[in-house]
């Protein structure tokens, strides 16, 4: 950052750069304008102009600690110095230390951590996993949600991207609590609360409580609008999982590690005694790696 002087002809020519030759994800090619970031610095990130910018929203929900951390930047160079890359059947220090830290964070009950490129990727084995270990097929999931642009990931998504991609089989949606635009016609978050269980029930009855093989909800959902749930909803999830043997799965790419306060959001949100469950598989990512480098885990 010290050596960083403003250039806004450079900064014209990054933005020419990234216009002729860059695709950009989820957008209208023809309809953008990314802005050239030249640097960053804890909360602040600068364009070429030398103009500085207070980043209220942490880049795209990642930048937890900031740009640049010292601590991390300098642990980077020096695992970089010792061993760029390795082959996932070989045993490495620096992920054996991060599995068991991670799993130090989120419970006794937790023990091993599968490490993936990026949240989507996360997501894609998380459903994977679940299919096989409950030998059912179906994933509910929230209208209000996204889960990540890979195959099953973008069909266990709500959001309209997904109409255009529905290419994976075995996906059911069903409505979540949003009091401000309750499908339940509820008076007060309670009654969303309730409804919005009620609702769930129904669906896990009319789908076959045997063919559903997990719960994949994101524990604060992101994308769709910062969707806290009412206080009892994520028990009444549990609940339902286990009357019906089905698994959860907390996506929480965009809410774990530090943003709800806690180190996973459904920490946050589900009372104390159901903590220690294991169906829980927790998904972080963007958190977890500040989107330093590329991670994810469940
Ligand atoms: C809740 C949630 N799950 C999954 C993903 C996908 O993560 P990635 O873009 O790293 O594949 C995102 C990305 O925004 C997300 O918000």
């Amino acid at each position: 950052m010290s050596e960083f002087l403003p250039n806004p002809a450079r900064g014209k020519e990054v933005f020419d750069l990234d216009r002729a030759h860059v695709f950009h994800s989820w957008s209208a090619q023809a309809q953008i304008s990314p802005l050239p970031v030249a640097t960053g610095k804890g909360s602040y990130f600068w364009d070429f102009d030398g103009k500085k910018y207070l980043d209220f929203s942490c880049q795209l929900v990642f930048t937890n600690i900031g740009f640049q951390h010292p601590v991390v930047v300098d642990a980077i160079k020096k695992q970089a110095d010792l061993l760029t890359t390795v082959a996932p059947q070989v045993a490495n220090e620096a992920r054996g230390e991060a599995a068991k830290r991670i799993v130090e964070l989120a419970s006794p009950h937790h023990q091993k951590v599968f490490f993936t490129n990026g949240g989507a990727d996360g997501v894609e084995n998380a459903i994977r996993m679940a299919r096989l270990h409950t030998n059912r097929h179906k994933i509910l999931s929230f209208y209000r949600s996204y889960h990540g642009n890979t195959t099953s990931a973008i069909s266990a998504t709500g959001d309209p991207r997904r109409w255009p991609n529905e290419l994976a089989y075995g996906h059911v949606h069903f409505f979540g609590p949003y009091s401000y635009r309750s499908a339940f016609w509820s008076k007060n978050e309670e009654e969303e609360c309730k409804r919005a269980l009620e609702h769930l029930e129904s669906v896990i009855t009319f789908e076959g409580p045997n063919t559903i093989a997990a719960i994949l909800i994101e524990s604060v959902v992101g994308t769709a609008g910062v969707l806290i749930p009412p206080q009892g909803y994520l028990e009444g999830v549990r609940a339902l999982c286990d009357k019906y043997g089905i698994l959860w799965i907390a996506d929480e790419v965009m809410s774990g590690f530090g943003r709800t306060g806690k180190w996973f959001a459904y920490k946050q949100l589900l009372a104390a005694e159901l903590l220690g469950v294991r169906k829980i598989k927790a998904l972080m990512q963007r958190s977890l790696r500040w989107n330093y480098y590329e991670l994810s885990t469940r």
